[in-house]
């Protein structure tokens, strides 16, 4: 049985994210730490709680009982969203909040094949009620994209020795689990160390859940589902997320008001940065619970339109 898991920066998050009364968004509801949390804060919020993962929608829809019908619970991605939104009634969000990437729950869920650290089959998959494992992706995958794929999503160096060896042992039927397949990486490697394994883990996920791309669908969307003054809260566990949210929310810079007054108002950018820092965890969290120690928090307010 998996520990629960534990929400990351929360008393930051609640304090950029409460806007009293109004309907709220948690994307990634995981576990619903954040979002029990809100809802007992604020009393007269209602939430629609979004997750990818069912399980983590059953455990939650447990937990956020005592809430009663101030939370609409949906199975959707990020893509998904605007779907979600419209059927829980589309009334604009007072805040929207992605705790981006995975729940201690999936990560200690030997079944997901997530972690190296246990053994488990090759799929990766956050929702394993469609899309195709990561087993089913290497077996029609070229060397070339699966190389592609390490450097882009991990930074992983040797990515093309490390995918001819996977493809090679995928197709001699001997990638037959994670444990196979870190064992698989660190010959190429020549090297076993976590620090070595972890990227291309990491990159593997994020290929096999489309994890970019969902992120990009979700922040183009936003700025027409959040009410003026509305605030969203990003929770980021790698670069490719942080650049992602930085570059879609920051927009352009504003223009000199005094010298063009009308392209000014044009170029005046969606979102306000409240972060102008990002906000990370302190130490006292970071060793409590180390899945926090990679957290980049930014919080971005809709202007007004
Ligand atoms: C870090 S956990 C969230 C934990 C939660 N804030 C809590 O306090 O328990 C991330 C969750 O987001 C979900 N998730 C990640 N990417 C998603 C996506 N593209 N669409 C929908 N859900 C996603 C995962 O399935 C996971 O349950």
């Amino acid at each position: 049985m998996s520990a629960r898991h534990e929400p990351v920066l929360l008393r930051e998050t609640l304090g950029f994210l409460r806007q009293g009364a109004g309907l709220y968004l948690d994307a990634t509801l995981g576990d619903g730490g954040h979002a029990s949390a809100l809802l007992a804060a604020e009393p007269a919020a209602r939430l629609l709680a979004c997750d990818r993962d069912l399980a983590a929608l059953e455990h939650s829809r447990a937990r956020l009982a005592p809430f009663g019908d101030r939370v609409m619970f949906a199975h959707a991605t990020f893509s998904e969203l605007p779907q979600a939104h419209a059927s829980a009634g589309g009334e604009l969000l007072a805040g929207a909040l992605f705790d981006f990437g995975l729940s201690s729950r999936q990560i200690d869920d030997p079944a997901r094949g997530i972690s190296f650290m246990h053994d488990g089959p090759l799929d990766l998959r956050m929702d394993v009620s469609r899309g195709a494992s990561l087993l089913e992706r290497l077996a029609l995958v070229e060397e070339a994209e699966l190389a592609h794929v390490l450097r882009a999503y991990g930074d992983v160096r040797g990515a093309s020795r490390i995918a001819r060896a996977m493809l090679a042992e995928c197709r001699a039927g001997r990638l037959t689990g994670t444990r196979a397949l870190a064992a698989c990486i660190a010959r190429a490697c020549g090297d076993d160390r976590p620090a070595t394994l972890a990227p291309v883990f990491q990159a593997l996920r994020i290929w096999v859940n489309d994890e970019l791309a969902h992120v990009d669908a979700a922040l183009a969307w936003l700025p027409q589902a959040m009410r003026d003054g509305g605030v969203v809260v990003t929770l980021a566990y790698h670069s490719g997320e942080d650049r992602r949210v930085k570059q879609a929310l920051r927009g352009q810079p504003q223009m000199d008001v005094r010298r063009r007054p009308a392209a000014a108002e044009a170029e005046l950018p969606v979102w306000e940065e409240l972060t102008r820092r990002v906000v990370v965890p302190g130490e006292e969290e970071q060793s409590s619970n180390p899945r926090s120690r990679s957290a980049r928090l930014r919080a971005f307010r809709r202007r007004p339109r």
